[in-house]
């Protein structure tokens, strides 16, 4: 890999954020850990140090590797503070086209022309995010799956004007945390989302219509299609609030044929987002 990149900052520390930020530590990379209140950097670092006890009581880790991997994640409020020093910003914030935008417009005025800004979008044009800044060649999508830790893939997005430079350092980058990482061009939802979001539309559409229960529709997905989660289970882990902003998205750029399904909106806007908020298709 670039033996650059040593530090690299991770902006939102929520599901995915927190996740992410481990991976890197775990590979020796040290991460400034950023998000808006204390209280969400808080609840990332409690995520982490969930992990790295799951990891040593099943024996996978290390007491003492602990403490190095828990070392090499400072978190931090300041994000001025926190571009000092990395190399990579990989933002991992909520999935709005202007809120990434503003984001990457702000960070582009305080960080060195050098560092390369990868965005963890699950389905916004890299071309777009990257147009707010005057590095494109240095922006690139890292989409990574949930929970980063474990999911094998990462998704490398390139936009219009991204440079092969950048992408066989982020491709490098990939092997050294240890994962398999997929090319592809830029459009809506990239390869396994625009798939994913017809699927699970699909299947919303087979409870709402009467045809089976959820219970039955993801035993069946299981069990018929060897996944390891149904499709209500799935929405459920990844938060509906992230699979209705994705769809949106998907549907906005590619037409009436990827519509969102009405149960769907009328989930988010009850606020039943899944398991991170205790209900969802199912509760918790
Ligand atoms: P989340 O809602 O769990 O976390 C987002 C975090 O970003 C929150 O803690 C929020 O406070 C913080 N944030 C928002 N604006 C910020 C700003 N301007 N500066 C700093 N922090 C800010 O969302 P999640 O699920 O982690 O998703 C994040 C991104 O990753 C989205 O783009 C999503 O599409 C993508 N993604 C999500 C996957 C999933 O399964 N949840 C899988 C792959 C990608």
């Amino acid at each position: 890999m670039n033996p650059e990149i040593a530090k690299v900052a991770v902006i939102g520390a929520g599901a995915m954020g927190s996740g992410i930020a481990l991976l890197f530590a775990k590979s020796g990379i040290y991460v400034h850990l950023v998000d808006i209140e204390q209280s969400l950097l808080d609840s990332g670092i409690e995520k982490i140090n969930k992990l790295l006890k799951r990891s040593v009581e099943k024996g996978k880790l290390e007491v003492e590797e602990v403490e190095s991997i828990r070392s090499h994640i400072i978190p931090m409020l300041d994000i001025k503070k926190a571009m000092e020093g990395v190399e990579l910003v990989i933002e991992a914030i909520i999935e709005n086209e202007k809120a990434k935008k503003s984001l990457f417009s702000k960070l582009d005025k305080i960080c060195n022309e050098g560092v390369i800004f990868a965005s963890n979008t699950s389905t916004i044009s890299i071309t777009e995010l990257a147009s707010v800044t005057n590095r494109a060649s240095k922006v690139i999508g890292m989409h990574f799956f949930n929970p980063p830790t474990v999911m094998k893939l990462i998704e490398i997005v390139k936009g219009k004007e991204t440079s092969s430079t950048t992408v066989d350092t982020i491709t490098k980058l990939c092997d050294k945390l240890g994962k398999i990482s997929v090319p592809s061009n830029e459009a809506p939802g990239f390869i396994v989302n625009r798939v994913l979001w017809q699927f699970l539309n699909e299947a919303y559409s087979i409870l709402d219509e009467g045809i089976a229960e959820k219970e039955h529709i993801d035993q069946a997905i299981k069990l018929g299609l060897n996944h390891p989660m149904g499709p209500f289970e799935l929405s459920d882990y990844i938060g509906l609030d992230v699979v209705f902003y994705m769809g949106e998205y998907i549907s906005s750029q590619l037409g009436e044929k990827y519509k969102t399904h009405p149960l769907l909106k009328k989930m988010v806007e009850e606020g039943k987002l899944g398991r991170k908020t205790g209900e969802g298709f199912y509760k918790y």
